[in-house]
């Protein structure tokens, strides 16, 4: 790939290093792009250091070559065209990072070059691996959130900022400074990427890399309403304001938690350099075991003056740098390459490689992604390869040992035909995966049709999943039509399936008729309409007919709906096979409404209604139900659209003054619940 190698740069020519700077800065700032701004790294981080290393070092030797956008002297701009931006109060720097220990002990030794040997403290610090961002506080209330931007000026995501549950809104007690910035990493779980991801292959949509992309690619998304499902969770780190109100970075972190800050309760102040490399010694296992993704330990001299002091240089502060482990790798052999149908048609390449034991499992195969990968990669079979886990969680190819691979090994090829159905298969613009476009014809995908439609989120159909492939394979069933045109007299005839099996899979398969109608636009697997976005759909139109005739604009006026989802239903609906598969399941029986429940239903009328405030007889979450109950929708910020404010005691009053603003009729519990008839 990529290959630094310093003892080349030593014997380059001058014209050489010119050349190799031009092409190291031109390859850093796509990377970097990538990474910020569309949240997909190209490259692992261990590999992208050592290339800005050596940038670094040859921009000292030849500075007359250094470019102007020289990564080296900023930070990697995550700045989107979606966002409004603003200023930071405060320039967002990054830290100075290192994965030697050696490179440590120089940084002490400059310390206390400065300060004198030990008199002063450090914290040590878990280095959180997510989205950096930096929330501002004015008279206790979180007024503003951005992302770090390019350091200067960050992209405005408050309302995304505002449904990270952990980040409260008001801040507990009264001896907060009046405003301060306060700057600290969103994460995702590990539990919650592998939901996440795990519904997004479902849906046909990208899974993330991992969860510290997920965290930040969910940071951008205009819907807040996703946002707050995702679930994320946050760890402040460091305060700027104009006058601190203690010395000590600890302690103000310390004050920090009792202000109802997240602040991680891993955090360590030490004397000396020992007690630093005890800290990281202790967390290089310690910290596999955590629910997050930390990558390192930061250390940070701690007092403000003292930091002061110190100072910083253009990019980073001289007072902290981060220690960064190394992902823990592995070497093993490619010995081949599958490429795996999904079920809505997209191949997948999967490395099968010989097992090797990497952070506590034995690894035998790893995604390639997609072909844009393999090409990064320069994959040959037979190659040495370099395995990690993303998240450690995932294993994936980072790199080949290009010194070993065999001689006349064959390039990876990406394959040109549907290795299941041979037909030719598409790549859509944009997008980095091949599709095999035969989506009736091609096993793997009705299969995979048929297995979605039964599913437990979809109609639920118990015991039918077990069954599917052996239904298929002897003809029974060609699409998912045709399981309510199952009779007994052919089950019984199926291999290990007796009168009660085959009588308890009819039964299942009749009641699924009655599911409730997002269950079945969920089911019917169109690509990008996951269960929320089924949900939505079902709510809107009420029924499956109204929902197939509906054009682009009545979809798109839909929250939520963009044009990829518009595109994608309207193309599924303009199947003759899909509208086959309808017809059959219309003549099944089963139901295509939305029933009304009497009394519960449609009292709201899809009425967006924003809730603000603590309630008397309901909690917050189970007022967000009820609205959802009674039809209407719970959004999350107060603009034009919005029917209700639901108001609570210590409601926002910047909520209701806009709600009076934009003549939004202000309810209190009471009327809200006499509304929809619960008093
Ligand atoms: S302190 C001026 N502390 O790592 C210093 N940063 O690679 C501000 N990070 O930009 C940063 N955990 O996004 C600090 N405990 C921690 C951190 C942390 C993660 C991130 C942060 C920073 C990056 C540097």
């Amino acid at each position: 790939m990529y290959k630094t190698n310093q003892a080349k740069s030593q014997a380059m020519t001058e014209q050489q290093s010119k050349e190799r700077i031009k092409f190291l800065t031109e390859k850093i700032n796509e990377f970097n792009y990538k990474y910020y701004v569309e949240a997909n790294p190209l490259v692992p981080d261990y590999e992208y250091d050592k290339l800005l290393e050596e940038l670094k070092q040859l921009e000292q030797q030849y500075p007359q070559f250094a470019l102007p956008d020289s990564p080296t002297k900023k930070v990697g701009s995550d700045l989107d065209t979606k966002h409004p931006k603003a200023k930071h109060k405060y320039p967002m720097l990054s830290l100075d990072n290192t994965y030697s220990k050696e490179d440590l002990s120089d940084f002490h030794n400059r310390i206390i070059k400065t300060l004198g040997p030990n008199d002063f403290f450090y914290t040590c610090e878990l280095k959180f691996d997510g989205a950096s961002v930096n929330v501002t506080y004015k008279n206790g209330k979180l007024i503003r959130g951005l992302t770090r931007g390019d350091g200067e000026t960050g992209d405005d995501i408050t309302e995304n900022i505002k449904q990270i549950k952990p980040i409260p809104h008001i801040l507990k007690g009264n001896d907060w400074p009046a405003e301060f910035e306060i700057r600290g990493e969103v994460l995702m779980t590990h539990e919650m990427f592998k939901k996440l991801n795990a519904e997004r292959e479902e849906n046909g949509e990208e899974p993330f890399a991992n969860p510290r992309n997920a965290a930040s690619g969910t940071l951008k998304l205009l819907d807040s309403n996703e946002v707050e499902r995702r679930n994320l969770i946050c760890f402040f780190y460091y305060f700027a304001m104009d006058d601190y109100p203690t010395d000590s970075h600890y302690e103000l972190m310390q004050k920090a938690k009792e202000w109802g800050l997240p602040v991680s309760e891993h955090m360590r102040r030490v004397r000396g350099i020992d007690a630093v490399m005890n800290f990281i010694n202790e967390w290089e296992e310690k910290r596999k075991k955590l629910p997050y993704d930390t990558d390192g330990i930061v250390i940070k001299v701690d007092s403000f003056a003292l930091q002061n002091e110190l100072g910083f240089t253009s990019k980073f502060p001289r007072w902290a740098v981060a220690f960064k482990y190394k992902a823990e790798q592995a070497k093993t052999k490619l010995l081949s390459v599958d490429f795996q149908v999904g079920r809505t048609g997209a191949i997948t390449p999967v490395a099968n490689l010989e097992p090797v034991f990497l952070s506590g499992t034995t690894v035998k195969r790893a995604s390639l992604h997609n072909e844009d990968q393999i090409k990064l990669l320069d994959l040959h079979y037979g190659d040495t390869v370099i395995v990690e886990k993303a998240g450690e969680i995932i294993p994936q190819v980072v790199g080949v040992v290009k010194e070993l691979r065999p001689k006349n090994a064959e390039p990876v090829k990406f394959i040109e035909y549907c290795p299941e159905c041979g037909t030719r298969l598409i790549k859509k613009e944009g997008e980095a995966k091949h599709y095999c476009p035969n989506e009736w014809g091609c096993p793997p995908q009705i299969l995979g049709k048929i297995e979605h439609f039964v599913s437990r989120k979809a109609m639920n159909i118990m015991g039918a999943e077990a069954t599917i492939k052996q239904l298929y394979e002897n003809g029974f069933i060609k699409d998912f039509g045709d399981l309510y045109y199952l009779k007994k007299e052919d089950l019984v005839k199926l291999e290990r399936f007796g009168e009660k099996s085959a009588e308890n899979l009819l039964n299942s398969i009749e009641k699924s008729k009655n599911s409730d109608l997002y269950r079945l636009i969920y089911g019917l697997g169109i690509r990008y309409v996951g269960e929320t976005v089924a949900k939505t759909l079902a709510k809107h139109f009420g029924s499956l007919d109204k929902l197939m005739s509906a054009n682009k604009e009545e979809l798109t006026a839909i929250d939520e709906i963009g044009e990829k989802i518009a595109d994608s239903i309207i193309e599924y609906f303009s199947e003759e096979k899909n509208l086959e598969i309808i017809e059959k399941l219309r003549k099944a029986g089963m139901k295509m409404e939305e029933e009304q429940e009497s009394g519960v239903g449609n009292k709201l009328n899809g009425a967006k209604i924003v809730i603000s405030g603590v309630f008397d007889r309901y909690s917050r979450d189970e007022i967000k139900k009820l609205i959802e109950k009674y039809g209407g929708k719970n959004v999350s910020s107060i603009s034009s659209k919005t029917d209700y404010l639901v108001s609570g005691k210590n409601m926002g009053p910047s909520k209701k003054e806009k709600a009076q603003k934009l003549g939004i009729k202000i309810l209190s519990e009471e009327e809200f619940l006499q509304m929809i008839g619960l008093l």
